[in-house]
């Protein structure tokens, strides 16, 4: 199947990336494209270099060789603050947040709004944030909870909250559902559903191929640095990706 042609509608387009780690070859030439509005589930076994992609998509390394195209023009991501600018937005399940500020810090965390005399605005961070996290279904106590206290669950909805809020064009999700009770696994699963209603752009990675098949559009399967399979989900039974997930990780 050929998707390289449908540049147009391209929210982010990742050309020939690559990445070594000392001796270690991690991407070699890979090729990504996310449509707006387009959830994809990225997928591959440990070690395949899924988050090495996406941590140059989010400004957290910064790629060998390759171009960037986000949003129909080239860019250069030399820090996550590059990649928020651009309206690119990472959700990990620990790196995200700042476990001992609030959650309306975290919120507004490096965009503050400010009064007079160059003081964060605090009424206004907090009564924003509680709205943001109502948005998302996410009743939370008091906007000045230390993120630290807040289960796996509420913190993944901080994180998207802050994305919505700030208008992201691209979300990020790495592993966002690792670590969590079946509860919070579906809560994140309908904040995912949000961001889709939102109209934003997504990738989802994950080794749970039931939590991705649910939501992703569309499956890219990488294996040792390479990209091995992208496919629509009309196209694949959650058996087949399956099988296609585990074969990869079989060929030399
Ligand atoms: N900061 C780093 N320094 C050195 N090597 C690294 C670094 N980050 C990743 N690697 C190596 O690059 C390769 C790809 O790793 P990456 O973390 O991208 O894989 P992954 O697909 O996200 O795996 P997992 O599913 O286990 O999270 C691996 O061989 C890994 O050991
Ligand atoms: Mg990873």
């Amino acid at each position: 199947m050929e998707y390289e042609n449908r540049q147009n509608d391209d929210i982010v387009r990742m050309v020939n990336i690559e990445k070594w780690f000392g001796r270690v070859y991690a991407l070699r030439g890979v090729d990504f494209h996310l449509k707006r509005g387009e959830t994809v589930g990225l997928l591959g076994d440990n070690g395949a270099g899924k988050s090495t992609l996406i941590k140059i998509l989010s400004g957290y390394h910064v790629a060998d060789k390759g171009d960037i195209y986000f949003d129909g023009k080239k860019v250069v991501i030399r820090s996550p603050r590059d990649a928020r600018r651009l309206g690119i937005e990472t959700v990990y399940q620990e790196q995200a947040l700042a476990p001992n500020l609030s959650i309306s810090r975290n919120i507004f965390m490096g965009r503050e709004p400010v009064k007079g005399f160059g003081i964060m605005d605090k009424k206004l961070m907090d009564e924003e944030s509680m709205q943001a996290l109502q948005n998302l279904g996410l009743r939370l106590r008091s906007p000045d909870l230390p993120v630290v206290t807040l289960s796996g669950g509420e913190r993944q909805g901080v994180a998207i909250a802050r994305a919505i809020h700030f208008k992201a064009k691209c979300v990020i999700l790495d592993e966002p559902t690792v670590a969590l009770s079946v509860k919070e696994v579906n809560e994140v699963l309908e904040f995912i559903r949000e961001i889709q209603r939102e109209g934003i752009s997504s990738i989802f990675i994950t080794h749970n191929l039931y939590h991705v098949y649910e939501i992703a559009e569309r499956f890219v399967v990488m294996a040792r640095g390479k990209k091995m399979t992208d496919v629509l989900k009309e196209d694949v039974t959650l058996d087949d990706l399956s099988e296609l997930v585990i074969k990869s990780a079989l060929v030399e």
